[in-house]
């Protein structure tokens, strides 16, 4: 395949993860031109069907929220509001710190801590991330609106979940690692997930936030589990992505484009929905779908 709008090979190292963007162990990101490319098709299909800019995307299996918090750098003319939900509490914890990054004050607590970084230990990494931090802070300055942000804790496949129900795997991604720009010998001990007490994984149901539940979004981009790193959290991880599919439908109108990455081969369907393109690139498939109603 080949890319249509991200067509400029350039570097996208500002936005490596671990560099101004926070990094935490167990949680994956996404190449930077691609999800640049998906979102830009997601758009020219908006835009075919006469819905112009700025939209709100959201992403359901937000991880830490690398892909959002990057478009959001790449394209924030197009963009006003970004809803980023995640099945597990402490990665939405960590996506809420970098979509942060994306507001003035968050930007500007991330270029103190590197400055810091910097006056302390003087690495020549501190000094590249501190170079990236003031474009992105350029860029934020720049914004010809500021985007609205919204992340809360949601199950993609039920409106409620039971934790203690979650396949040991699931639990996968178990360290909170504060920064990756911090030298090693000061990182504090990595926090296991499976070291916590029953009671602190919160055998609680978790709702959806409702007031998100009127919300409807343009543009759905998401990744799903793979299960190198991060899987499904189901009792049964079949059909998955249709029951995912089908739980997105009342917050899309008939307008709406729902992108879809996934592994090669990986059935990407739904009855209620109608496949708009696919394409491959490495080992990923992408898919964009069209509510039928
Ligand atoms: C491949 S990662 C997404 C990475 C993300 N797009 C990014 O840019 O950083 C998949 C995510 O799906 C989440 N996940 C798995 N099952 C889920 C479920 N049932 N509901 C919501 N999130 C789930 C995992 O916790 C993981 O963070």
């Amino acid at each position: 395949m080949s890319y249509e709008f991200a067509t400029e090979d350039i570097s996208y190292e500002d936005y490596a993860s671990g560099r101004v963007l926070y990094n935490q162990k167990g949680t994956t990101s996404f190449p930077a031109r691609l999800i640049s490319e998906i979102f830009q098709r997601c758009v020219a299909y908006l835009e075919k069907q006469g819905k112009s800019a700025p939209y709100t995307i959201y992403d359901p299996l937000c991880g830490g929220a690398y892909s959002l918090t990057i478009l959001g750098f790449l394209h924030p003319d197009l963009i006003n509001k970004i809803i980023a939900s995640d099945a597990m509490e402490d990665v939405v914890i960590f996506a809420k710190k970098n979509l942060s990054l994306l507001t003035e004050a968050g930007m500007q607590d991330r270029i103190n801590q590197i400055k810091q970084y910097l006056a302390d230990y003087g690495k020549e990494s501190h000094a590249e991330a501190l170079e990236s931090a003031y474009k992105f802070e350029s860029i934020i300055k720049n914004m010809p609106h500021s985007i609205n942000i919204n992340c809360y804790q949601a199950d993609a496949l039920t409106d409620s979940i039971k934790l203690d129900k979650l396949k040991p795997d699931a639990l996968k991604t178990d360290a909170l690692e504060p920064d990756a720009l911090m030298p090693d010998a000061l990182k504090p001990d990595t926090l296991k997930l499976n070291t916590l007490k029953p009671d602190a994984l919160n055998l609680v149901t978790l709702k959806q936030d409702q007031s998100e539940m009127n919300d409807k979004i343009d543009i759905v981009i998401t990744d799903i589990p793979y299960g190198k790193l991060v899987e499904w959290i189901t009792e049964d991880g079949k059909d998955a992505v249709s029951v995912m599919l089908q739980n997105l439908l009342p917050k899309l109108s008939k307008q709406s484009i729902v992108a879809v990455s996934s592994r090669k081969r990986t059935a990407i369907y739904n009855d209620n929905y109608t496949r708009v393109s696919k394409f491959q690139i490495g080992k990923r498939q992408i898919v964009l779908l069209r509510p039928n109603s």
